[in-house]
C-alpha cells in the first residue's frame, strides 16, 4: 500500500529517491520521506501530502558523494497521515522505511516501552528500528542484529534499514510484500517495491521471494533465505514504465482483480484474532444504546452495504436499512439518534455520501465510515473510521475496493455480534475460520481466466444481460451487472432470482443472457427453479455453480465450499473477469470507461 526505494552508490541519491517515489506515488500520497547517509552522517526529510511537498523541502539538499539513501511514500494504515507518522522512522542512529503491516507491533511496542524506549509515532513501523538498536546495544554485530530483528516480526513487510553503525551498508527484508534488488553496469545497486522506479537506472533485477533478506555493502549483495546464503540470480529489467506500473497485467483493473487475495489479507491483518475480531480504531467508540443501523453509499459501495445487511441481521440481530445516498439526501429521512449511521466509500470523496454523512451528524447520530482513503473528506467528518486497506484503486470499475469492503463489513458484523452476544463462541470461531480462508478463494487460476476469456466471445451482442442470485448473491448479481455495463457498455441488470417471474421474464428469449449465480450453500434448489423457468423460455444461461446444471448453455464450475462467503468471493472473481474480457473483446477502454470518473465529487 506504500512505496519504498533505496540506493547505494556514488550518484546523486536525492534525485533517484525522489524520481522513484514519484513513480510509486500512486500507491500512497499521505506523506513521503527520505533519509540519506554520507560521510557517516544521516539527513532525513519528511513532508505530509503529495510528493511535491517533499521535493520543495529538499530543494537545497545535495547528496553527491558515495552514500546510501532510502525513501518512502505512505498510505496510512496505523496512525494519522502526519509528519511524525511519515517514514523514515528513526532510533538513535538508524533509520527504517517499511511497506506492509507488522501484525505483532503492539506486543513489541509494549516490550520496548517497558525497556524505557520512547516512541515518537503511532505507526507499527517504528518498532523495527528500536528492536534493531536494542540488539546492537546488547552487543550483537549489526548483521546479526538485523537478522534477530526480522525474526521477531510477524506480518507483511518490505523493509529497508540504514544505520550509522555500518555507513556503507543497506539492510533489507521481504515477506508477503514485493521488494526488488536491482543493479546497473556501473555497479550501482537499487531497491524498490516495484519495477517502475528502477527503469532508466538499473538493467537487471532480482524479485525477492518471501522470507528472503540480506544486505548490500558497497556494491556487494549478500542474500539469505531461512539462514542460508543463496546465490543471487538477476534477470533483465523490461524498460516500459506504464506496463511496469501494471506489473505485467494488461490493465489496472486486471491487476486489481489479481491483487484481491493480498489486499483482503491486509484488510484482515491484526483484526482477525484466534477467537474474536478486534478493531483498534473502534476502541473508544461507544456501541451501547445503538438499536439499529442505517447504511448509506453509492454504486459498488452500495452493493457492499446490501451484502452486509444480510450479515448484520443474521449474526448481530440488528435491524439494518441500506439507502442509496443520493436518494437519502432528499427524502426527508427520519433519523433516530439511537441508530448507528455507516457510510461506505472507496474514495471518501463521493459528494452524495458525504452529504448523507453530514445530515446524520447534524441529526446527532453516531457515525462510522468504511473507507479506503485516509484523510479523505468522509474520514475527516465521521466519528470513527475503519480503513479498508485496498491500496490505491486505479481502474474506474471498482474491484478490490469492493472485496475489502465486504471483508470489513463481515468483520464488523461479527465484532458487533460478539459484543451484543448474539452469536455463540462456537459459531463465531467458525466464521473466523471461514474469514481467514477467503484469500485462497480469491486466487485467480490461469485455467479459470482462460476459460472466461474464451467464453466471453459468445457474449458480445444480444439485447441484455440479467445477473440473478438470491440472498447475498442478489447484491453480487447487482455488482456483476454494474461491472459489465460500466466497461462493456452493454445493458445489464441485477435481479433477485425469485423476482424474475414478476415481470422481467417477459424479456426472455435466446438473445437474453442470464448469468445465474447458483451457490450450493444457500437456497440452491430455489435458485435452480428460477433458472429453469428462464431456460424454459429459451433464455441463454451461463450458470456459475459448484453443481453441474444440465440446462446451462455455458457453465463455469466453482469449487465445493462449505461457507456461503467462500462461494460469494469465488463467484465475484468470475463476474469481474467476465466483464473485463467482454470489454477487452469489444475494444473498450477498460480502465477509463466512457462517461465515468473514479471519484464522483458532484451531485
Ligand atoms: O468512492 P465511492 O465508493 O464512494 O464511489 C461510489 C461509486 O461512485 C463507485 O462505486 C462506482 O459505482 C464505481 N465506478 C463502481 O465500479
Amino acid at each position: 500500500m506504500c512505496g519504498i526505494v533505496g540506493y547505494i552508490g556514488e550518484s546523486e541519491k536525492k534525485s533517484f529517491l525522489l524520481a522513484g517515489l514519484k513513480e510509486l506515488e500512486y500507491r500512497g500520497y499521505d506523506s513521503a520521506g527520505i533519509a540519506v547517509m554520507q560521510n557517516g552522517d544521516i539527513q532525513s526529510f519528511k513532508a505530509t501530502g503529495k510528493l511535491a511537498n517533499l521535493v520543495l523541502k529538499t530543494q537545497n539538499f545535495e547528496s553527491k558523494e558515495f552514500g546510501i539513501g532510502i525513501g518512502h511514500t505512505r498510505w496510512a494504515t496505523h496512525g494519522k497521515p502526519t509528519e511524525t507518522n511519515a517514514h523514515p522512522h528513526w532510533g538513535k542512529y538508524s533509520f527504517v522505511v517499511h511497506n506492509g503491516i507488522i501484525e505483532n507491533y503492539r506486543e513489541l511496542k509494549e516490550e520496548l516501552q517497558a525497556d524505557g524506549l520512547v516512541f515518537l509515532s503511532q505507526t507499527d513501523t517504528e518498532v523495527i528500528v528500536h528492536l534493531f538498536e536494542r540488539f546492537v546495544t546488547q552487543g550483537l554485530e549489526v548483521r546479526e542484529a538485523f537478522v534477530q530483528t526480522i525474526a521477531r516480526l510477524q506480518g507483511a513487510y518490505a523493509i529497508l534499514l540504514i544505520t550509522k553503525k555500518a555507513p556503507d551498508m543497506i539492510f533489507f527484508s521481504k515477506n508477503a510484500v514485493p521488494l526488488i534488488v536491482a543493479q546497473n553496469t556501473q555497479g550501482e545497486k537499487f531497491l524498490a517495491s516495484a519495477d517502475s522506479p528502477l527503469i532508466g537506472y538499473a538493467h537487471e533485477v532480482i524479485y525477492l521471494e518471501d522470507g528472503q533478506y540480506g544486505w548490500i555493502q558497497n556494491n556487494t549483495l549478500d542474500l539469505f533465505e531461512r539462514g542460508k546464503k543463496i546465490v543471487p540470480t538477476y534477470k533483465a529489467l523490461a524498460q516500459d514504465k506504464l506496463s511496469a506500473q501494471k506489473e505485467g497485467y494488461r490493465y489496472f483493473m486486471e491487476k486489481e482483480i489479481y491483487e484481491q487475495t493480498r489486499v483482503v489479507s491486509d484488510t484482515m491483518m491484526g483484526r482477525v484474532r484466534d477467537n474474536s475480531i478486534e478493531f483498534e480504531e473502534l476502541q473508544s467508540f461507544d456501541f451501547s444504546n445503538i438499536h439499529a443501523i442505517k447504511i448509506c453509499a453509492c454504486g459498488t459501495s452500495y452493493h457492499a452495504a446490501l451484502v452486509s445487511s444480510y450479515l448484520f441481521e443474521r449474526f448481530a440481530k440488528t435491524t439494518v436499512q441500506v439507502e442509496i445516498a443520493s436518494e437519502f439526501r432528499y427524502k426527508e429521512p427520519l433519523l433516530d439518534p439511537k441508530t448507528l449511521f455507516i457510510v461506505i466509500s472507496q474514495s471518501g470523496e463521493t459528494a452524495d455520501t458525504l452529504e448523507a454523512l453530514k445530515m446524520a451528524k447534524n441529526a446527532g447520530l453516531k457515525t462510522l465510515a468504511i473507507c479506503n482513503v485516509d484523510n479523505s473528506s468522509i474520514v475527516r467528518l465521521a466519528d470513527a473510521t475503519i480503513l479498508t486497506r485496498a491500496g490505491i484503486e486505479k481502474g474506474v470499475a471498482s474491484t478490490k475496493a469492493f472485496a475489502t469492503q465486504i471483508i470489513t463489513l463481515w468483520m464488523l458484523t461479527l465484532f458487533i455480534a460478539g459484543m451484543k452476544k448474539t452469536i455463540t463462541q462456537g459459531k463465531l470461531e467458525d466464521e473466523l475460520q471461514a474469514l481467514v480462508k477467503i484469500p485462497l478463494c480469491l486466487h485467480v487460476n490461469d485455467f479459470l481466466h482462460e476459460k472466461i476469456r474464451r467464453l466471453s466471445k459468445r457474449y458480445l451482442h444480444g439485447h441484455g444481460f440479467f445477473f440473478i442470485g438470491r440472498d447475498i448473491f442478489y447484491p453480487l448479481a447487482l455488482e456483476g451487472a454494474l461491472k459489465l455495463k460500466e466497461i462493456s457498455y452493454l445493458h445489464a441488470e441485477g435481479y433477485p432470482a425469485g423476482e424474475m417471474k414478476h415481470g422481467p421474464i417477459a424479456l426472455a428469449d435466446s438473445e437474453l443472457f442470464t448469468i445465474a449465480l447458483m451457490p450450493q450453500t444457500i437456497l440452491y434448489e430455489k435458485t435452480k427453479s428460477n433458472v429453469e423457468e428462464l431456460s424454459a423460455r429459451d433464455a441463454t444461461i451461463l450458470a456459475i455453480s459448484p453443481v453441474e446444471f444440465a440446462l446451462a448453455d455455458d457453465f463455469i464450475k466453482t469449487s465445493q465450499q462449505t461457507h456461503p462467503m467462500s462461494e460469494f468471493f469465488e463467484m465475484m472473481i468470475i463476474t469481474q473477469l467476465l466483464a473485463l474480457e467482454i470489454s477487452v473483446r469489444l475494444g473498450n477502454d477498460v480502465d477509463m470507461p466512457r462517461n465515468l470518473a473514479k471519484s464522483v465529487t458532484v451531485e
